[in-house]
């Protein structure tokens, strides 16, 4: 029996606010969201690789509309956690992104996106990994609170374990 992850990370900070938690709750499939690239010239750097600010620009789309299926409303990016370029693409690579969400807490929701080469044989190579922290904003533009998270596997409950580890790290980091 899997737990709803939304009641483990975020109750403290909600009974501080004295705030009832939005009863909405998500599943990580319902706002899973990909894109489909290819590489041309405008894409690369002077080294003819994919340039890492035009794969940031990708990136930040598929994060922001996996945020935006998830909360239902405007989103903007807070944070970009970590970047990890493990291999470079080249012109004419099919590039896949594929972004879901690991963690929410009041306002804000981590995404991973992780970014493959597709061979023509179909296979993939991820050339890059990236978490980010969208906040949802109200029509007033300040942080609203977003649904909770359905966790539905063994898997999906590490990612929530590490995207706290993360929270936690950034917050030393911070003071
Ligand atoms: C992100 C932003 C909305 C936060 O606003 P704020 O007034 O600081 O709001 P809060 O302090 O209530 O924080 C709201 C949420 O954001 C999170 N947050 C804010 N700054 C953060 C940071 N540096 N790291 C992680 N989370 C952060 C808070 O933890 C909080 O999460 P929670 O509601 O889940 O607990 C505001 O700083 C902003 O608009 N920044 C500019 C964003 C932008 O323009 N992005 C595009 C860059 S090109």
């Amino acid at each position: 029996m899997w737990r709803f992850a939304g009641s483990i990370g975020a109750p403290d900070s909600f009974r501080r606010k004295g705030r009832n938690r939005m009863d909405k709750i998500k599943t990580v499939a319902e706002s899973r969201t990909s894109q489909v690239q290819m590489i041309g010239q405008k894409d690369l750097n002077g080294y003819q690789r994919l340039f890492g600010g035009r794969l940031l620009e990708w990136i930040d789309i598929v994060a922001g509309v996996v945020a935006r299926r998830h909360s239902g409303m405007n989103v903007t990016t807070a944070v970009i956690d970590s970047l990890e370029f493990c291999r470079p693409a080249y012109a004419n690579d099919t590039i896949v992104l594929l972004g879901h969400i690991t963690w929410v807490g009041r306002s804000s929701m981590e995404v991973c996106v992780q970014t493959f080469v597709e061979n023509l044989n179909g296979s993939r190579e991820l050339i890059n990994k990236a978490h980010i922290i969208m906040v949802a904003l109200g029509e007033d533009e300040r942080p609203a609170e977003v649904p909770r998270l359905k966790i539905e596997s063994p898997e999906q409950q590490a990612e929530w374990d590490a995207a706290v580890k993360r929270r936690e790290l950034r917050s030393i980091k911070q003071r």
